[in-house]
């Protein structure tokens, strides 16, 4: 049983029937659980699913569980009370609840869940019926957003306004997607304007045949759709036209046609926005599986492609003979060898901070641990790393002259998100590493890298990492460009970058091999996870891989630690993985091995195809995983690829799904209380 819950309100035909109660069906368990639940629920309310009707909004949620357990019960939408006056879903956490739900008990409401969303539908209920006149529906929003605190994504609906859908944001992703129906040549392009009459009055469902105005300025749109998703990925086979809402947004639905509104913290007041459509770069394909069983296994495949996007048009592929053109500068035809767009006018500025920051979460906290040392190594500055949730726990100084790099993939993450907030507030730079055109650390931040690495389905994240540790790389090149002093080492990089597709291949090509090793390590309870240097970040990242989809406890450990503590959990029994490739800290990784095998320590090596010493060592005693040989910067990007197949492998061989871990979400939109 997966312990999403998911949610799903039907209206029936609001014109028809202005006073019909919106239809609540909730299921716990996959889409199609609740696809079946639809079904019988709709038969046994007698609705013909046939009838076409002139206009028409549903909502539906998956949940994530912050208050209350997974269950029907605490799934959305959540109502008013039983007679549906209002019902919406939430995207986020509302973190004055409490106060807000002993308010209402007072006045006698009686609440059904233990979510924090409860209390928004009876907030609108109890506001709505104080009303000496009706107001119209946005504004009655405004009003009850305005006693939220927290983060909030929210679509609304509501019989005591049939036919309307309110949504609006704060903190949470969400974005509207606009699809034009037939005649959608004939639509405006971007950007839309919600002041643009997009539409005449709908007169027909999405289905329907076209009809003409007999207007010639008309557009004929008929069967205009309005989809509001927390991200593109869930919008794109319907629509590439999306608006990214901003904080303070609201959107009104109404016959067929939309208006957006902000209202602002100081003076309360609400106005009426324009917000530009974007078209969206990425391709359904992308959220397909494209011949692979699942999303995890296409996304880390596919890494030798992804990683050549990230340095495309980025990377001065073949550097040019000055003797064959005649030029004497050779600098001037082959440096800089990299150039990263989103940050040519801040990279002064970024040079001359008093220090870098790094603020992440999970594995891509682990891509900047990855990288640090390169940054560290070409650009000479100080180097601090931060946990996004961390650095928000302890109010940590941040001063006007740090530079901030905020790494995400889905640039949505909440705690990041916040950090970056509490960054701005105190006047550091921002620059933003992630993967999601649009999305918010990408819009907020002053300046940025875009990984390119195409859309990550897969909860754990994996061709993302890869692709921000060479973004990383390249930045801390484009940062060391003036630095003639480190032109032979950038160039050794820049060199072993451009191999990094080829030798991401090879390491694909132990597929086989590491599936085998999965068989062997299936039922086991734990496995450690050795590595040092830049090699640390590849230990901890691959035993968070391992825990998150196969459910195998699993610790990565800085090996330089090992003597203080790790070493006691050392016996003939427990798998330990120790990378040992031929970098900066190859003799240190030689002498763990040996320390690990004088206690008779039941290893798996991860080494490179030349290392003939490490094939001496250790005979034919334990696994080997050879991968091929990069520089040391980017030999981290080769060594996780086995690692990730092996969680992989393992998690298919215990019976998971890889692709949905239980009680985690691909993007974390909310923050702990
Ligand atoms: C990794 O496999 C995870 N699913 C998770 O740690 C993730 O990296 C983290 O939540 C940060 O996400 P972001 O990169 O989208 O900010």
């Amino acid at each position: 049983m997966f312990d999403l819950c998911i949610y799903l309100t039907l209206q029936a035909d609001e014109e028809e029937s202005p006073s019909s109660k919106p239809i609540v069906i909730k299921a716990k368990g996959k889409v199609a659980d609740l696809v079946a639940l639809c079904d019988e629920e709709m038969e046994g309310l007698q609705i013909n699913e046939d009838v076409t009707v002139d206009c028409h909004a549903g909502i539906a949620h998956t949940r994530w569980a912050t208050h209350g357990p997974p269950c029907a019960k605490n799934s959305h939408p959540h109502v008013s009370s039983s007679n549906h006056e209002f019902v919406l879903v939430h995207n986020g956490t509302i973190t004055n609840y409490r106060a807000l739900k002993e308010f209402l008990i007072k006045e006698g409401e009686e609440f059904m869940t233990e979510t924090d969303t409860e209390v928004i539908p009876k907030l609108c209920n109890f506001l709505y019926s104080k009303l000496p006149e009706p107001i119209p529906f946005p504004q009655l929003v405004c009003e009850v957003v305005k006693q939220l605190e927290g983060a909030y994504a929210l679509l609304i609906k509501s019989s005591v306004y049939p036919g309307e859908l309110v949504a609006c944001r704060r903190g949470s992703p969400l974005i509207l997607g606009v699809k034009y129906g037939i005649h959608a040549e004939q639509a405006p392009k971007s950007p839309v304007s919600p002041n643009t009459p997009l539409t005449p009055k709908l007169t027909g469902s999405s289905a329907s045949a076209p009809h003409s105005t007999g207007d010639p300025n008309k557009v004929e749109t008929q069967g205009l759709e309005l989809f509001l998703a927390s991200e593109a990925s869930a919008v794109v086979e319907h629509t590439k036209q999306v608006i990214y809402l901003e904080d303070n947004d609201i959107v009104h639905m109404r016959d067929g046609e939309y208006t957006v509104y902000n209202w602002s913290d100081i003076d309360s007041a609400s106005v009426e926005v324009r917000r530009t459509a974007q078209t969206l770069t990425m391709e359904v394909s992308q959220i397909m599986k494209g011949g692979y069983d699942y999303y995890m296994q296409k996304e880390i495949f596919e890494q030798a492609d992804t990683i050549a996007q990230t340095m495309q048009g980025r990377i001065k592929a073949t550097p040019m003979s000055p003797i064959k053109f005649g030029v004497p500068n050779v600098d001037r035809l082959l440096y800089p060898r990299v150039r990263l767009g989103g940050l040519v006018d801040y990279v002064s500025t970024i040079r001359r901070s008093r220090r870098i920051i790094f603020i992440a979460c999970g594995t891509s906290y682990h891509a900047a641990l990855c990288s640090r040392q390169t940054v560290e190594e070409l650009t000479q500055m100080p180097v601090v790393l931060e946990l996004a949730g961390d650095i928000l726990d302890r109010r940590c100084p941040i001063f006007r002259d740090d530079t901030c790099i905020f790494v995400s993939q889905s640039g949505e993450t909440a705690d990041t998100m916040r950090a970056m907030e509490y960054a701005i507030e105190r006047g550091a730079l921002c620059v933003g590493i992630t993967n999601t055109v649009g999305s918010a650390i990408a819009r907020k931040s002053t300046c940025g890298i875009h990984i390119n690495a195409g859309a990550e389905i897969g909860v754990a994240s994996t061709k993302a990492y890869t692709s921000q540790i060479v973004a990383i790389t390249m930045m801390a090149i484009v940062l060391a460009s003036d630095q003639i002093s480190k032109r032979k080492r950038t160039d050794e990089i820049v060199d072993s970058l451009l191999e990094l597709p080829d030798n991401i291949r090879q390491c694909l090509l132990l597929d086989e091999k590491i599936k085998k090793l999965a068989e062997n390590l299936r039922d086991e309870n734990s496995l450690l996870v050795f590595g040092r240097g830049r090699n640390y970040a590849t230990a901890v990242e691959a035993a968070l891989k391992v825990k998150e989809v196969s459910y195998m406890h699993s610790e990565g450990i800085n090996a330089g630690e090992m003597k203080h503590g790790p070493l006691a959990l050392v016996d003939e029994h427990m798998p330990i993985i120790v990378v040992a490739t031929m970098d900066e800290m190859h003799n240190k990784m030689q002498g763990v091995i040996q320390q690990l095998m004088a206690r008779n320590a039941r290893l798996i090596i991860v080494c490179n195809e030349e290392d003939i010493d490490m094939e001496d060592m250790i005979g034919a005693r334990y696994p080997l995983i050879k991968v091929p040989k990069g520089d040391g910067a980017l030999q981290p990007v080769l060594n996780i690829i086995p690692l990730q197949l092996l969680s992989y492998h393992l998690t298919l061989l215990r019976g998971f799904n890889v692709d949905q871990p239980r009680n985690l979400a691909k993007s974390v939109t909310v923050t702990e209380e």
